[in-house]
């Protein structure tokens, strides 16, 4: 083959080459899990977001309400510790990765009450909120359980809620538990393992 034969077949592979370099994870924790799929919530600017506004960025998905006394706080923290890890290691790819923290309180979690939350904790990270319907089954979706807890002697309640954190890929397929308590640099690297 010549020369220009042989360049003429790489531009002509390029394109397929280019495809195939993105295979979906196959030999993800949780390839092929039933978790995740659409919704339609309010950001903490009071916009309507959908599933569909995060195609083609990886997502991480954590639930909780902002009233949380204790577990969502220092998850949160950690979660967004081990994001800022990754970021300063790896800027590009963290750039592809979208934070997100859904309450499931929205009685109390107005979008102006995310607002303020979520800046605690890290400028990339999102707040959605809705109502207690399209709350409770993007829950249901991304199966995190919760309920409403009475406390004696106050008008205050609680919520039990499942608290795990879970790494979406860019077209919303579910990848790998993050582990929420670990160090960041833990964090940190179960990201650059699948984000890229
Ligand atoms: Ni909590």
């Amino acid at each position: 083959m010549n020369k220009a034969a042989r360049l003429a077949l790489l531009l002509m592979l390029a394109p397929l080459a280019a495809c195939g370099s993105a295979p979906a994870a196959t030999d993800a924790p949780l390839a092929g899990a039933k978790l995740g799929g659409a919704f339609s919530l309010i950001d903490q600017d009071g916009r309507r977001v959908t599933d569909k506004d995060f195609a083609g960025r990886y997502r991480l998905m954590y639930f909780g309400y902002t009233f949380c006394p204790d577990v969502c706080p220092v998850d949160l923290q950690k979660l967004m510790q081990g994001y800022a890890a990754f970021e300063k290691t790896n800027p590009v790819a963290a750039a592809k990765l979208q934070p997100i923290f859904v309450t499931i309180d929205p009685a109390r979690d107005t979008p102006a009450a995310l607002k303020q939350y979520v800046a605690l904790f890290h400028p990339r990270l999102i707040g959605l909120t809705g109502t207690e319907a399209e709350i409770a089954a993007t829950a249901k979706a991304y199966a995190v359980p919760y309920q409403r807890v009475e406390s004696e002697g106050s008008n205050d309640y609680l919520m039990d809620h499942g608290r795990q954190a879970i790494l979406y890929g860019s077209a919303g397929e579910p990848i790998a538990l993050v582990p929420q308590e670990g160090a960041p640099d833990v964090i940190a690297s179960e990201l650059a393992k699948w984000v890229n």
